[in-house]
């Protein structure tokens, strides 16, 4: 069972003071920044132009600032941004040259009359394009179309490593698992793979609903189960393959969107304990990561090195490959000391 999907919170009091194409923008930002909320009455237009107006007011940190400078520019803008509202009546932006939000009736069935903050506004736009035209993935040969809040790969060597381990792995191909499945790709390469049953569990509701999706697209549909559960917990039986493609630094969760990116907490510990209980006596547990924690969180300790520095599991093989650099504006090529691993470890 899903509960209630992630959804941008909606202001109920419309109050704020009231913005339209005849205010001045900078003004408007300026109140933006400090600390008033403002209702954007007219147009859509309107709404973009504060919000450039906004980024001109609090400008951008120094070039090569420090990390809690560029945090704190981070943190100005989403605050200041937020109290920029616009109005939403029966799951439409009204707003002349609003475009149409095909979400909201999804995320909002039970509201017909509210505030949106205009960013959220944005996100819904961006995140129902993608939806709608999809991600074309190689590994998969075919588009996956996330659902708001959902995290969709946008690098795929990682993907194309854990294919590399999943072509030469010789292990049964009866029950897998997906921890953390997000649009559900590794679960779909499993079944590709051939395994006959696949669990794919996340955390997030509109995970569980992106892949609930993607399975019904697909016929005939692949043997796709879906669960929304903190890791392995509540989850029954035992399991040959047990894959994780965990957040691959250490952070802080402020947001359900940011699970994706980053992990606090005790989350390996618990992964772990928990695999140990689920995996069948010859399984495997295949996580997909990468050396970026070595590179920009040395302090953090390795933690699927820790684990195996415990003793319950040992490291059968560790696959890696670099990750090719991206091109700077001027197009040449960023170098990067980045390497995506796939690690595969048994039972001790
Ligand atoms: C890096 S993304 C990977 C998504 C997908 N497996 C892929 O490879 O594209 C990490 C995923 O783990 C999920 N996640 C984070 N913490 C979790 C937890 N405690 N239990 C279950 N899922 C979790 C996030 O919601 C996110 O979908």
């Amino acid at each position: 069972m899903v509960t209630t999907l992630y959804r941008p919170e909606p202001s109920l009091v419309r109050e704020g003071e009231p913005v339209d194409r005849g205010s001045s923008p900078r003004r408007a930002a300026l109140r933006l920044r400090d600390g008033d909320t403002l209702f954007v009455t007219d147009a859509w237009h309107t709404a973009l132009v504060v919000l450039r107006a906004l980024r001109e007011v609090l400008g951008e940190p120094p070039r090569g600032a420090d990390f809690p400078t560029r945090n704190a520019a981070r943190r100005a803008w989403l605050d200041a941004s937020a109290r920029l509202f616009v109005p939403v009546v029966d799951h439409q932006v009204a707003l002349s040259g609003a475009p149409h939000l095909h979400f909201l009736a999804e995320l909002y069935p039970e509201l017909d009359r509210f505030g949106l903050p205009f960013v959220a506004s944005l996100d819904l736009f961006n995140a129902w394009k993608k939806y709608a035209d999809g991600v074309h993935l190689a590994v998969l040969g075919h588009r996956i179309h996330p659902f708001y809040g959902t995290y969709a790969p946008t690098r795929t060597s990682h993907l194309e490593l854990f294919g590399t381990w999943l072509a030469q792995d010789s292990g049964p191909r009866g029950r897998a698992v997906d921890v953390g499945t997000g649009s559900g790709v590794l679960a779909l390469m499993l079944c590709r793979a051939g395994f006959a049953e696949v669990l794919a569990t996340d955390i997030s509701p509109n995970a569980v609903r992106s892949v609930e999706r993607e399975i019904a697209r697909h016929d005939p549909p692949p043997p796709i189960t879906t669960r929304q559960a903190d890791l392995l917990q509540g989850v029954e039986g035992l399991f040959d393959r047990i894959v994780f493609n965990p957040p691959w630094v250490q952070g802080v969760v402020e947001s359900p969107l940011d699970r994706a990116l980053v992990f606090d907490g005790d989350l390996f510990e618990r992964f772990f304990e928990q695999a140990l209980a689920r995996l069948a006596p010859d399984g495997r547990v295949v996580l997909v990561f990468s050396n970026v924690i070595e590179l920009v969180q040395p302090d953090v300790g390795h933690p699927i090195a820790a684990e195996l520095a415990r003793g319950r599991f040992r490291e059968v093989q560790v696959l890696r490959r670099r990750v090719q650099g991206t091109l700077t504006p001027d197009g040449k090529k960023r170098r990067t000391r980045e390497k995506v691993e796939v690690w595969e470890l048994a039972r001790a």
